[in-house]
């Protein structure tokens, strides 16, 4: 017998079958959007988390970044945004008062705070409010002013740092689809996640999150989810489920922010897992949700981390086969505005 499709195939004329496509597409579109959409809301510090611990601590990452950004430019304005900087010594002060926890954030706000004050005095401007209160309150906690918003670079040691082949190492890493079975350790790839902690992020916000799968089973389990890894998924010596904490966006209009920061992150883990000798494949996760859902659930990935793709990882074979996946010339991408 024939199925539905089948005859709908036959008897529906060929413009009309495209039009209900479309209908379709515009169906699941619509549907995922509001997937997208609850998951932000809910697990975002602009939704869900608003008021909590990790929204408390986002905010003061993007504060005290302003602060560190304001100390960095050219020529520095003494008591530069006052209203913000006010409201981080007010946020930092309750946490010391509340004996919260010391997160990163806190630390971090409390040296920006103190660099910002030796400037503001320095400049003669007058000190938002709140600031010497909460330096005297840290100082009586013993909480100890422990680093600098600001570090100086010199050109020279930048230009030491990039006298290296750059062209041949960019135009070297290859999506890799077939691995050694030589074993592949975890420290190799913790080594990779450090150095792509140096991927930039919206105020060092810092939402990338990575999991590590190695044993076979577990492999499996996450792989049988995605969609592009047949013929080789399974001769990866290790899983990486990159993902981005939405704990970290505190704004609707962030919404998306958590992909542009998620790629970018799995970008250069990417880069240094090529510059470590290991060969990877970025794994789509363009999925719908009840997959999305399995991955999550299969992977016990936490609810409010969004997965950005899956990199398959493994050593590399003495010699193999890439696709060539040839690029655009520059001149097709690129657009000089002089
Ligand atoms: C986000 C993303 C998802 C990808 N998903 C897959 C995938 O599911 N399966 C696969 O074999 N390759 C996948 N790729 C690899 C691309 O096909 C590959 O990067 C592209 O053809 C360029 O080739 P190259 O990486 O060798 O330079 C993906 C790449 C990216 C960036």
């Amino acid at each position: 017998m024939m199925g539905l499709t089948a005859v709908a195939k036959t008897i529906l004329p060929k413009p009309f079958r495209n039009w209900l496509k479309g209908l379709n597409s515009t169906r699941l579109l619509a549907q995922y959007s509001v997937y997208d959409f609850n998951r932000f809301h809910r697990h975002s510090s602009a939704g869900g988390l608003r008021g909590s611990l990790a929204h408390e601590d986002a905010e003061m990452t993007k504060t005290y970044h302003a602060i560190e950004k304001g100390l960095s430019l050219p020529v520095p304005r003494p008591g530069f945004g006052a209203i913000v900087v006010s409201r981080l010594a007010n946020t930092l002060a309750r946490r010391i008062r509340n004996n919260g926890p010391w997160t990163p954030a806190c630390a971090h706000s409390l040296n920006a705070l103190s660099a910002y004050l030796r400037h503001a005095r320095e400049g003669s401007a007058a000190i938002p409010k709140g600031v010497e209160e909460v330096l005297s309150l840290a100082a009586e906690r013993g909480l100890e002013i422990s680093g600098k918003p600001t570090k100086p670079i010199r050109r020279e040691d930048v230009e030491a740092a990039t006298s290296f082949d750059a062209e041949r190492f960019f135009w070297s890493r290859h999506s890799v689809r077939q691995f050694s079975d030589e074993a592949l350790e975890a420290a190799f790839l913790l080594k990779a996640i450090d150095m792509a902690r140096s991927t930039p992020s919206v105020c060092n916000r810092q939402s990338g999150r990575v999991h590590i799968f190695m044993k076979p089973e577990d492999k499996e389990r996450i792989l049988r989810h995605q969609n592009g890894n047949r013929g080789f998924g399974d001769t990866a010596g290790a899983i990486l489920v990159v993902t981005s904490d939405l704990s970290a966006f505190v704004d609707p209009s962030e919404r998306y922010q958590a992909w542009i920061d998620g790629g970018m992150f799995a970008m250069t883990i990417t880069l240094a897992l090529h510059a470590l000798g290991l060969g990877s494949c970025c794994l789509n996760w363009s999925s719908p949700p009840q997959l999305d859902k399995a991955l999550h659930r299969d992977g016990s990935i936490p609810a409010g981390e969004t997965v950005i793709m899956l990199l398959a990882v493994g050593r590399l074979r003495e010699s193999f086969a890439v696709a060539t996946s040839d690029r655009l010339p520059v001149s097709e991408i690129a657009r000089v505005i002089q």
